[in-house]
């Protein structure tokens, strides 16, 4: 059982070498057990590292295009109004949901969820882009949600990746069910500007 007992002490990527390498690296703790026994659901330590160091970014990319479409939510302005704020508003409440199931994910693999601002912009793949409260530019709103339902696409189809080849089904599972729901958003967004 040692052998697969992954070391408690924060992974090799201190703050110094992850904002060197955004995106490519996390700082994932494994939950100290105290007197609890070692997780043993028949994935290595390894592995589960793995995982949730992936799920640790998609979190992040989750988060930043929810607040993103939350922000999109309040300020879109013009003809579109309608149409996009209440669309803005399906789609952001969705994902709000999802969050919460991808951190118990990563805390069920026995590592801690990321859960702060500097931790979410320090993982994410979704670049910041000010300045859109002002011009409030429906099109450009949309672009941008189109391009940030895509990235988080392609990191859920990286994690998928990494869990199946662990036989982690529920984590397979999962980023089954984000990547429908991320494909369909980017498409239906896509068509606004057709
Ligand atoms: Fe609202």
């Amino acid at each position: 059982m040692a052998k697969n007992k992954p070391s408690n002490k924060p992974s090799k990527s201190g703050p110094s070498k992850a904002s060197a390498s955004k995106g490519t690296e996390t700082s994932s703790v494994e939950t100290p057990t105290g007197n609890a026994p070692d997780i043993d659901i028949g994935i290595s330590g390894g592995d589960r590292k793995k995982i949730a160091e992936g799920l640790a970014r998609f979190l992040s990319d989750s988060f930043t295009l929810y607040l993103k479409t939350h922000n999109f939510h309040w300020n879109v302005t013009g003809s579109m109004f309608n149409t996009l704020h209440t669309m803005f508003e399906t789609q952001y409440n969705e994902q709000w949901m999802a969050l919460d199931e991808t951190a118990e994910r990563i805390r069920a693999l026995g590592f801690n969820a990321p859960g702060s601002y500097a931790e979410f912009i320090r993982l994410t793949s979704i670049p910041e882009e000010p300045g859109l409260s002002d011009t409030a530019d429906w099109r450009e709103m949309v672009r941008q949600l189109v391009v940030g339902n895509e990235a988080v696409a392609r990191t859920a189809r990286k994690v998928l990746k990494t869990a199946d080849d662990a036989g982690d089904d529920p984590t397979v599972d999962l980023m089954t069910q984000r990547l429908q729901v991320h494909e369909k958003n980017a498409w239906m967004l896509r068509s606004l500007l057709q």
